[in-house]
């Protein structure tokens, strides 16, 4: 793992779209589930309310997961069961916003979601930055007016260039 970042390579491979509600943003969601592998990980940028449960519904969908799919709270990580196309594979929704602190970090045992069974999301990623793998997608969301969001795929690493590469390409 390298700490070496490229820029202009993530700026030039990065995918933006603009979502007109949140039945659009969960289609965005969608497409990308539809593509995601044991091992893929996800972080959700972006300030509250702006739509990041709203994509991972849209995700889980495209995984063909049929478990209502809501906000983590006390427990932080929610885990849905992927369709059956999709190897039946653990899907874990995690939400640290209401990390209390590092010994909770520690006790959570994040390291596991990333290990390669199940496709990881984490929502409020920031306070596990220091231990999250340098390969992952980043989506950020923005807040463009009551029902319009701007919503940014930055690729790290080659599996997730690809990833974005496959998805531009509406395959
Ligand atoms: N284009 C849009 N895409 C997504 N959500 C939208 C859009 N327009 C309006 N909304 C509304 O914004 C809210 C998004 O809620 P959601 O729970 O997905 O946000 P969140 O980013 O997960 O918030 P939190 O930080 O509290 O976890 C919903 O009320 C949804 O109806
Ligand atoms: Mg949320």
């Amino acid at each position: 793992m390298s700490d070496q970042r490229l820029p202009a390579v993530h700026s030039a491979s990065q995918l933006d779209f603009i979502s007109h509600s949140p039945a659009q943003t969960e289609r965005v969601g969608q497409r990308l589930g539809e593509q995601l592998r044991p091992g893929d990980l996800i972080l959700l940028m972006g300030t509250f309310g702006v739509g990041k449960t709203h994509l991972v519904k849209g995700i889980a969908r495209g995984l063909g997961v049929t478990d209502l799919v809501t906000s983590p709270s006390f427990v932080l990580v929610n885990e849905y069961r992927a369709g059956a196309e999709h190897g039946a594979m653990p899907i874990y929704h995690v939400d640290l916003y209401r990390l209390a602190g590092a010994a909770d970090l520690a006790t959570l045992g994040l390291e596991e979601l990333w290990e390669g069974r199940g496709v990881c999301l984490i929502e409020w990623p920031g306070r596990a930055e220091a231990m999250l793998p340098h390969d992952r997608l980043v989506i950020q969301i923005e807040h463009l007016s009551e029902t319009k969001r701007h919503v940014r795929f930055v690729p790290h690493g080659a599996r997730y260039l690809s990833l974005i590469s496959s998805l531009r390409g509406g395959s």
